[in-house]
């Protein structure tokens, strides 16, 4: 291009001898691009001599231009829309990957080799004792909730204390007159988890419960968890076969709640050490194929997807809080 050269030619040559000038070179351009729309062909040909195009090398991005407005098809736009495509696959890529943040790493990686033995504590590291755990009775008209995790950080459990009955199965604490279970508070059908996966007692039918016909009659004495998510049972009297009727937690009763293996000392403390091989597995740990597997399975292939436990190095071994709903029966912290 000759942009610069424009004024001094002018003035050199007269204005009149300029657009002779440049009348013969749009006359030669013409003929060499005949196919040229004629109108935008003029146009470009009339700027390129304007603004100093040299006539030996024709304004070839004006008249491509001149093309693109002839053909309908903008270039320049197709490559802009091909880049943005690109941008935007790589984009979804990114979002794509990035699922792995939101992603637990542990998930199908065992977070512990086997089942911890954890100390039950309340939320000040103190351990809770036998006698602290209050129960509950035929007559009970409420009841706290008490959770706490095992085996894993994020897995809970509810803790019952029910008095004047035993309850049958290992891991089950009966102390002569009241039995001490612990049972999932995951919930086996879609994995609600407490506090709507809750121990309602005799005197104490949840709304939900009676929406689908329960009454005072027709509650069992020991009363039932309930689950309000979608109204599953699970009799806790009944040990591993917890699962109670015909709610949607599907059957057999090997979908009822796992039972957490409880176990006690001399000084009434109490300590959660595995899950009964002969229970249900927890929810999520056997996802497939073979989720209703019991026994050795359970052992080898459900610590994962989870975090780990606190272990107490002045008790020399994991630890897990219970904490109640009641704000006791032990301090909370
Ligand atoms: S998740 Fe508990 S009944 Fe559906």
């Amino acid at each position: 291009m000759e942009t610069s050269a424009l004024p001094y030619r002018q003035k050199e040559m007269g204005k009149k001898a300029w657009i002779v000038t440049w009348r013969k070179r749009i006359k030669k351009i013409k003929a060499e691009n005949e196919s040229v729309d004629d109108s935008s062909f003029k146009r470009e040909s009339i700027n390129a001599c304007r603004f100093g195009y040299s006539t030996s090398s024709p304004p070839v991005k004006h008249l491509s231009l001149a093309r693109i407005e002839k053909d309908g098809v903008d270039k320049e736009r197709r490559s802009f829309i091909k880049g943005a495509s690109v941008s935007l696959a790589a984009l979804l890529l990114g979002i794509a990957s990035a699922e792995r943040f939101f992603t637990p790493k542990s998930r199908n990686s065992a977070v512990m080799s086997s089942y911890p033995k954890a100390i039950l504590v309340d939320a000040r590291g103190n351990p809770i004792t036998l006698a602290q755990i209050p129960s509950a009775t035929t007559s009970s008209a409420s009841y706290p909730i008490m959770s706490f995790n095992y085996p894993l950080q994020d897995e809970p459990n509810i803790l019952l204390r029910l008095h004047g009955i035993k309850i049958p199965g290992p891991g089950v604490i009966y102390d002569g007159r009241d039995s001490i279970i612990a049972l999932s508070g995951i919930c086996q059908h879609l994995g609600c988890t407490v506090p709507l996966l809750d121990y309602h007692p005799h005197g104490s039918i949840p709304f939900e419960a009676e929406l689908i016909g329960y009454t005072g009659t027709n509650w069992p004495e020991y009363g039932l968890l309930f689950c309000k998510c979608h109204g599953s049972q699970y009799d806790p009297t009944k040990g591993k076969d917890n699962l109670y009727n015909s709610g949607p937690a599907p059957s057999p009763a090997n979908h009822s709640l796992p039972v957490i293996l409880l176990e006690t000392d001399s000084n009434g403390f109490v300590y959660a050490n595995g899950i009964n091989p002969e229970s249900a597995v927890i929810r999520g740990h056997l996802w497939q194929p073979d989720g209703e597997v019991h026994g050795s399975l359970v052992e080898s292939e459900n610590l994962s997807g989870g975090t780990e436990l606190p272990f107490d190095s002045e008790l020399n071994m994991y630890k897990t809080i219970v904490t109640s709903s009641s704000n006791g029966p032990w301090p909370e912290g």
